[in-house]
């Protein structure tokens, strides 16, 4: 078996921590607390994961990280510095492709590094070293033989290759990632969660990954933080009792599966959504919604 070199998340060490952090959007009966006072440490090296119902602030959380949303109160900082505004060593994947429809796979890649390093301003070793990087994201990412196609010719788990690739260019310290296997296949789905694993194990990027399906989230992360709606808060932070080093077999694991179903209890006990069971009743003996009056 192969060693196992999966980087520890360093605990003495916060790359990201939160204190008090409030977001509200909207005024007066249209006001809605999305983070409500989150206090959240994550670990240098950490791979974290954010599962709750919709709704409780995941998004909303990953983007305050990212400085793209600015925190009604509260001290956020990455490094020990303050976040307020996007920054390099922080680096962003959303759920839909966005990636450029006119730039092909490899200039798509590269363009992330284009815009952070002004023309004038760099030599001939940066853009060997850049074009150097490319090429091994392009390999590792299974894109080499695409590299001259436009985003419109590739299947979704192609693009989302692409954009993880693009975000891998600059080297960020942090990977913010908003569901980014939500619109993929249960199998593609599988193939892109070990590559992310071998990414977070090669270049040691601290991530914090959204995620509505509890399995995802576990399989994943070494920490698992679940979230609760109206008000959007942190619930519970739950470590995964399994190796750092995750195969497909370990999902089977008792204790993986306990975990699982902790999960998911606590998400359906705090989603509020409660199926109207009288309602659903009286349509099942009238045996049409139409006549619900
Ligand atoms: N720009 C906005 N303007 C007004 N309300 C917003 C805005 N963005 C988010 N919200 C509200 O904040 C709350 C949290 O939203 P957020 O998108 O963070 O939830 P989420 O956990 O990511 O949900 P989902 O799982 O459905 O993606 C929701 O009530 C949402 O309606
Ligand atoms: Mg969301």
């Amino acid at each position: 078996m192969a060693p196992d070199l999966s980087p520890r998340p360093d605990a003495d060490r916060p790359k990201l921590q939160a204190r008090g952090v409030w977001k509200t959007f909207g005024h007066g009966a249209a006001r809605t607390v999305a983070l409500q006072a989150v206090d959240l440490d994550i670990a240098d090296n950490a791979f974290v994961t954010l599962v709750g119902a919709s709704g409780c602030g995941k998004s909303t959380l990953l983007r305050t990280l990212a400085g793209l949303e600015h925190r009604s109160a509260g001290d956020l900082r990455c490094d020990g510095q303050p976040i307020d505004g996007p920054g390099r060593e922080r680096a962003m994947v959303f759920q839909h492709y966005s990636l450029y429809p006119w730039l092909n796979v490899l200039d798509n890649i590269r363009f992330s590094r284009q815009l952070a390093t002004h023309t004038r301003d760099r030599t001939d070793a940066d853009v060997e070293a850049a074009s150097g990087r490319a090429d091994a994201l392009l390999r590792l990412m299974g894109l080499a033989h695409v590299a001259r196609a436009y985003p419109s010719q590739l299947s979704g788990g192609m693009q989302q290759r692409v954009a993880i690739a693009r975000a891998l260019m600059s080297r960020p310290q942090v990977l913010l990632m908003d569901e980014p296997f939500g619109a993929l296949d249960a199998q593609t789905r599988e193939v892109m969660h070990d590559l992310i694993l071998h990414v977070h194990r090669l270049e040691r990027t601290t991530i914090v990954f959204v995620t509505h399906d509890v399995e995802e989230a576990l399989y994943l992360g070494h920490q698992v933080v679940l979230m609760a709606p109206r008000p959007g808060r942190i619930d519970s932070i739950h470590p995964v009792p399994l190796p750092a080093l995750r195969t497909q077999d370990m999902k089977l694991a008792p204790e993986f599966t306990a975990l699982k179903r902790t999960l998911l209890e606590r998400i359906r006990a705090t989603s509020g959504m409660q199926t109207d069971t009288e309602l659903l009743a009286r349509l099942s003996r009238a045996g049409s919604i139409d006549l619900a009056r």
